[in-house]
């Protein structure tokens, strides 16, 4: 079943043809970065009108790089929450007018599944269940992955994510954004141990809590006495001292022979050596998906549609865009 992956939640417009929900035959991008970096942080209200305009000529190359036609897709998938309500609607209009339009099924999915769905695209071997730690820019939680229509969240941040934190603190140090590429090269540089940062263990429970976290690394930075390098090395570790610390506590606890890591701030180098330690220290195997199928992209969305596609799961016309749908949400 060929199926075409639709993503635009936030600031990238990505559209992908997926084949039978495991293999890629394109994933193309249009980026924002450019649009939102003068402001910090995503400007809701641009990013839907880069979508808008950007949307078309993705899907051409999209196609056109798979060398296909609208007339061989079988199916239209597209990101429907969570996320910015304008970006997703730009996503889910498109979807559900072609779909339509080529009287093919129509299925809106879940951002934060589609993430961890990734990892099937990093493993053919993957079969569920799994435990799955999603780490991005606006979450941060542990679920247990039955099956691709059955995901139970395990525990999740009480506050910030862990993206947010990077790229909060990036921004008070002056790195472009997102900073969480930017912290990891020049973490690569510096001695965590030469400014101490708070880790919140949260006891037993499997939930996070990186507020604390950021308010420390922001006055450090305030401070003005520490190197970037330092500062940046320091709050990368203490990020992936707690993930760690969770991820090997919810292996324990559920006894799930493969941890699963998704989200843009799995493409950190640092935290997925360390994940590989903690998944081997609990006789379980790590997959992490490679670094463009970890940050946004429409290829996790035809993944996890079209395996949900091909077992009959299809969404009304009436759909709309889910800004706050919980992970659990199919
Ligand atoms: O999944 P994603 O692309 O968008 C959301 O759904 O949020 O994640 C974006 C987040 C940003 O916070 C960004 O700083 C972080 O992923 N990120 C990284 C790295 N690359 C992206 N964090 C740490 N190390 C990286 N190499
Ligand atoms: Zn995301």
């Amino acid at each position: 079943m060929l199926v075409l992956g639709i993503e635009t939640s936030c600031d990238d417009t990505s559209v992908a043809l997926v084949l039978d929900g495991r293999e890629v035959l394109s994933n193309v991008f249009a980026s924002q970065v450019a649009v939102h970096q003068p402001f910090g942080g995503v400007v809701p209200e641009l990013a839907s009108r880069s979508h808008l305009e950007a949307l078309p000529g993705t899907l051409d190359e999209a196609l056109r790089q798979a060398n296909r036609t609208l007339a061989d897709v079988d199916g239209v998938c597209v990101t429907y929450g969570p996320g910015l309500v304008a970006s997703l609607l730009v996503g889910v209009m498109a979807a559900k007018g072609l779909a339509a339009g080529l009287g093919r099924p129509f299925l809106g999915v879940n951002h934060l599944q589609a993430h961890l769905a990734a990892c099937f695209l990093a493993d053919p071997e993957l079969t569920p269940p799994f435990l799955g730690l999603i780490v991005s820019g606006g979450h941060t939680a542990l679920v247990r992955f039955d099956d691709v229509d059955a995901i139970r969240l395990l525990g999740q941040t009480r506050d910030d994510a862990a993206g947010e934190v990077l790229d909060k603190v990036g921004r008070l140090m002056g790195l472009p954004f997102p900073a969480g590429r930017y912290i990891e090269e020049s973490a690569a540089r510096g001695e965590a141990s030469r400014v101490r940062l708070p880790r919140a263990y949260m006891g037993q429970e499997l939930a996070f809590s990186f507020s604390g976290l950021k308010t420390a690394a922001s006055l450090a930075v305030r401070d003005g006495s520490h190197r970037v390098e330092d500062l940046c090395a320091s709050l990368e570790t203490s990020i992936i001292d707690v993930l760690a610390r969770k991820s090997e506590q919810a292996l324990r606890q559920t006894g799930l022979p493969v941890l699963c890591v998704a989200g843009g701030v799995a493409a950190n180098g640092p935290l997925r050596a360390r994940l590989a330690d903690v998944a081997a220290s609990c006789g379980a195997r790590l997959v992490v998906p490679p670094v463009v199928y970890c940050t946004d992209n429409g290829a996790m969305v035809g993944c996890l549609g079209g395996r949900r596609l091909m077992r009959g799961a299809v969404s009304p016309l009436s759909l709309s865009a889910a800004p706050s749908l919980a992970i659990e949400e199919n």
